[in-house]
């Protein structure tokens, strides 16, 4: 099976660059957004075929600023190294083939060990239902710990692509929100909690993975959809930067170690090897200084990927188990033959030895790999997919990582619960004369909390979607446990029916219930995850908005007869409530998302208000799915099928202010058990430098040590043991035409032009180390509100602020700013938002940089995106 096909590569083929080769010339038209309105046929950039204008060469790690340190000892080590030790740093050494998911060479010689790079990012999304961004560093921080004690050296998160252009997308709850300032907030305090601890965070999928379907075309063609490459999300400029790329920017801000490109293309180009995205906007524009690596087996050609600037293959094979490479022996032919230059290469191993010092892996990482991803088992192969011939030892040590982070894991989700209706129902006191609990959803999953592999059923109640995001659970309190143990410690009674079919005793428990003026509760779940795995049609990516697990006519037979019903969901996104809201006997609705392994106490600890509900929506529920405007594609539309991001900028809220529909529950809305009053808006103007658009261009690429031309020096060492199917760095014949080992050379005949020139790349307008331009993340403004707890208990406000950019083709408002706040009865305190100057900025596609148009810009502060009660301007 060959994933190469000619289209994939078209950033690298000579008819593009003679359109577009010169960096001089217009910008291809297709990157414009030249008008958006209800009618999608006027937006350009977002359409079928367009392709991705070619940048090169590949920018080369300037080592300035916080890597300064880490790059002086990255290039002193590179030095030292001969071509293979180079290439082994950027080549995974194929699928099962070592302990962790990827693991890239080692250097031996030099004592530097393989790279153990390790899923996974769980979910974000409660993350972002907290707002709150120390839970985002303790939860980054914890995550890292507990890898790090496992040996791993990066860990395969967090998430901010997907974004959530569709509700239905798959793996939005491995990200955070569909918000690029929520999830950039978010994902940058990730980052640096888990980079405090010496492992790698990885910050994916770059980029535009918004869907599920057609990801993989051979995971595509097992479906039975006939596709010839990965679907092309076709996005215009100017949402690229403004949705799409702002969490990266924060990202590369934070010093993100290393980035993840995704199986994808983007306009036509695949992500990871596609030159505007790694070359021109990832290093360049926001001058990231660490390493790309692919998603596995997301690398679909050689050359043409590390000319575009991909610096490391995973998990090394071409196709898993295949024991060929586009990186591995072809690479170290590729420089030999000079279609890939040293100083190239020599970038690679940089970066990743320079992401490997920048977080202090060398003396905070001590631990090799105590376990392996394959099995459970204590003992077993060395090499898992080629069996115990090639050795066996002890793979699993079972080292408990954990530590106390159940507590924490119990805050976050409880502090993630958001709490949408409640017509004084909650909190409960817990002397209920009944409790009647319902649903599959509070019940355990009868073969265990890990008895799906990879999470890939939606069996009892969900604490996770499926797929690689998920984590192995070491327990999982069921709602129907932690809520029996609660009105059981009240002497209460409390029964609970886990099967929604049992429709008669569903009915009778709940009219049992309301006779003596009980509560009933009612849990129910949406899931979603990896396009790996399908489950009832849902190919990674829901099929419907709708509730799972026949939950609909469960609820309906509860609330049929109980009057006084609460509704809890546990879901992978928005699920469709309007019914919910408006029945009169739903008198609470509560969106748990995905708590984890202490969902039971989490809700229970917000049911009975010993946390008061603070989370606010990191989505919209709408209405109706036809109401977000954007949706997944579900049957292919080509052969390459296109995904068109027509709406540009305007996903989920964005896109319900502009066509002013009304949701059911509005992005950044949330109750409490206590109200909160906003006043006294101040607005004071900082002083800051003019932003200067950055000009120049980079000295020569370095290179670091010297290349032995001749091909004998790299061949097979007759001393090393070869393990089937491992990815070497070696060659098999000192004849270079024939040592890659298959017929035809394929995607690697053409190099894009410039691509091979070390001389000098130019500074693009918007660029600067990590981060870009520091004139965009200069303070412009602080806005100050004061906040007052006018109710009668204690509790958080999540108070945000909106700013309108006030263009004719800018979103209605958009969230600039957000402040958690803990109030007791009675108190008042003032808090304060800095607004930045890319708060206020947008992407012009003819300066290719950032500019804040002139105009009136005007803030709104208050409680979520529809209740804003505060305003003022900023001239
Ligand atoms: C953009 O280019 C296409 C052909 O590639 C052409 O048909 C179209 O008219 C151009 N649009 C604009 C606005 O220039
Ligand atoms: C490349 O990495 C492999 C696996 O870690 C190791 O066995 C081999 O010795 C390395 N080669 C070189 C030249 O360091
Ligand atoms: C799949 O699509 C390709 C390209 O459109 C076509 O040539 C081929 O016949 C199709 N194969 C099947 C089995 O339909
Ligand atoms: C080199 O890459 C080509 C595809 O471009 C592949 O066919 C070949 O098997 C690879 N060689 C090795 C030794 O991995
Ligand atoms: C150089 O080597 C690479 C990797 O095997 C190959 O793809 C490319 O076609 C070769 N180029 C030349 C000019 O031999
Ligand atoms: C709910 O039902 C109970 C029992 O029938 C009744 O006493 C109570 O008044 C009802 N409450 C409402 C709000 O209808
Ligand atoms: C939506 O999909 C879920 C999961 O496949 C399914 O259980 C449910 O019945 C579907 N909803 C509708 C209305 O078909
Ligand atoms: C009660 O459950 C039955 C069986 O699933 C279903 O047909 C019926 O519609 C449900 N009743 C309500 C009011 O939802
Ligand atoms: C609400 O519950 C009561 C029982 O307390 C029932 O009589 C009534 O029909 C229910 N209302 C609806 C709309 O289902
Ligand atoms: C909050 O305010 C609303 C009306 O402004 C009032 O009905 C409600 O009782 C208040 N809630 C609390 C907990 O004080």
């Amino acid at each position: 099976m060959r994933l190469f096909a000619p289209l994939c590569c078209l950033a690298a083929v000579s008819p593009v660059l003679g359109q577009f080769g010169n960096n001089g010339a217009p910008f291809p038209n297709v990157t414009y957004r030249t008008g958006v309105s209800p009618n999608p046929a006027v937006v350009l950039g977002a359409q079928s075929n367009q392709i991705s204008p070619p940048r090169y060469p590949s920018p080369w790690g300037s080592g300035e600023g916080e890597w300064a340190d880490a790059y002086v000892k990255a290039r002193e080590f590179v030095g030292q190294l001969t071509l293979e030790e180079k290439v082994n740093l950027t080549t995974g050494t194929g699928w099962q083939l070592e302990s962790c998911v990827g693991q890239t060479g080692s250097v031996p010689r030099l004592g530097f060990r393989a790279l153990c790079l390790q899923d996974s990012p769980v979910a974000g999304l409660n993350v972002a239902a907290t707002w709150d961004r120390d839970l985002a560093y303790a939860r980054g921080e914890a995550m890292g710990l507990e890898n790090r004690d496992k040996g791993i050296n990066v860990l395969l998160g967090p998430v901010a692509g997907p974004l959530g252009r569709s509700p239905e997308g798959g793996r939005n709850w491995e990200g955070f929100s569909p918000d690029p300032y929520l999830t950039g907030q978010l994902f940058a305090t990730s980052i640096q909690g888990i980079q405090s601890t010496g492992v790698q965070a990885c910050a994916k999928h770059f980029i535009a993975q918004e869907q599920e379907h057609f990801r993989q075309t051979p995971e595509a063609r097992a479906y039975g959809f006939n596709i010839t490459e990965p679907g092309s999300s076709n996005i215009d400029d100017q949402t690229l930067h403004e949705l799409y790329v702002w969490p990266f920017a924060d990202a590369v801000k934070a010093g993100v170690a290393s980035v993840m490109c995704s199986y994808n293309l983007v306009n036509q180009s695949a992500a990871c090897q596609n030159s505007y995205l790694l070359n021109q906007v990832l290093k360049n524009e926001l001058g990231f200084q660490g390493y790309v690596m692919s998603d596995w087996q997301a690398t679909l050609g050689g050359v043409s990927s590390v000319l575009a600037g991909l610096d490391m293959t995973m998990a090394g094979d071409i196709v898993f188990d295949d024991g060929i490479s586009y990186f591995g022996p072809n690479l170290t032919i590729a420089v030999l033959n000079g279609t890939v230059p040293q100083w190239r290469l020599d970038d690679m191993a940089v970066r990743i030895v320079a992401a490997w010092y920048f977080v202090e892996s060398d003396t905070k990482v001590t631990e090799e790999p105590n376990f392996q991803s394959w099995t459970f088992d204590t003992f077993g192969s060395t090499h898992f997919h080629v069996g115990p011939q090639w050795g066996t030892e002890l793979v699993n040590q079972h080292v408990d990582v954990r530590r106390e982070h159940g507590a924490l894991i119990r805050k976050i989700g409880a502090e993630s619960t958001v709490l949408l209706k409640n017509n004084g129902a909650l909190p409960l006191t817990g002397k209920e004369r009944l409790t009647g609990v319902f649903g599959e959803d509070a019940g355990s999953n009868p073969l265990g909390p890990n008895g799906c592999r990879n999470h890939n059923c939606d069996t009892g109640t969900l604490i996770v979607g499926w797929g690689s995001g998920q984590a192995q659970a070491p327990y999982q309190v069921s709602p129907d446990t932690a809520l029996q143990n609660e009105v059981v410690s009240h002497y209460g009674s409390y029964e609970s029916i886990t099967n929604n079919s049992a429709i008669t005793q569903i009915a009778a428990l709940a009219r049992r219930t309301n006779d003596v003026a009980g509560v009933c509760i009612v849990f129910a779940n949406a899931d979603s995850g990896e396009g790996f795995v399908n489950i009832e049609n849902n190919f990674g990516d829901r099929k419907n908005l709708t509730l799972w697990q026949g939950a609909d006519a469960m609820i309906g037979n509860v609330t049929k007869n109980c009057n006084n019903t609460v509704l809890v969901i546990h879901s992978v996104g928005a699920v469709e409530l309007e019914a919910y809201k408006q029945h009169p006997n739903i008198t609470a609705i509560l969106w748990a998302g995905l708590p984890g392994e202490q969902s039971g106490n989490a809700i229970a600890d917000v049911l009975y208000g010993r946390v008061n509900p603070s989370a606010k929506l990191p989505f919209t529920i709408g209405k109706a799915r036809s109401d977000y405007g954007t949706d997944v594609l579900y049957t292919p539309n080509q052969p390459v099928p296109q995904f068109n991001f027509q709406e540009g900028v305007f996903v989920d809220y964005r896109a319900f202010d502009h066509r002013n529909l009304t949701p059911t529950y509005e992005f950044g809305f949330g109750l409490s058990y206590t109200n909160f009053t906003y006043s006294d808006l101040t607005i004071t103007k900082l002083d800051a430098a003019a932003y200067t658009p950055t000009t120049g261009s980079a000295e020569p690429a370095p290179t670091y040590g010297s290349v032995d031309k001749d091909p004998s020096a790299h061949l097979f060492p007759a001393n090393i043991t070869r393990i089937p199917l491992f990815i070497y760095p070696y060659l098999n014949s000192t004849n270079l035409s024939t040592a890659y080992g298959a017929a035809g050379y394929g995607d690697n005949t053409f190099i894009s032009e410039g691509a091979l020139d070390g001389s000098s790349f130019a500074h693009t307008p918007s660029s600067g180390p990590s981060g870009g331009n520091a004139g965009l993340w200069d303070p412009l403004y602080k806005v100050c509100v004061s906040i007052a707890n006018t109710g009668a208990v204690a509790g958080a406000e999540v108070a945000q602020l909106y700013v309108s950019h006030g263009g004719q083709y800018d979103p209605v408002r958009v969230l600039r700013g957000f402040e958690k706040v803990f109030l007791g009865v009675g108190e008042k305190k003032q808090i304060e938002f800095v607004v930045r100057r890319r708060d206020l900025a947008n992407w012009d596609t003819g300066a290719q940089d950032w500019v804040v148009r002139d105009g009136v810009k005007v803030v709104a502060v208050g409680a979520s995106s529809r209740d804003l009660s505060l305003t003022g301007t900023l001239e």
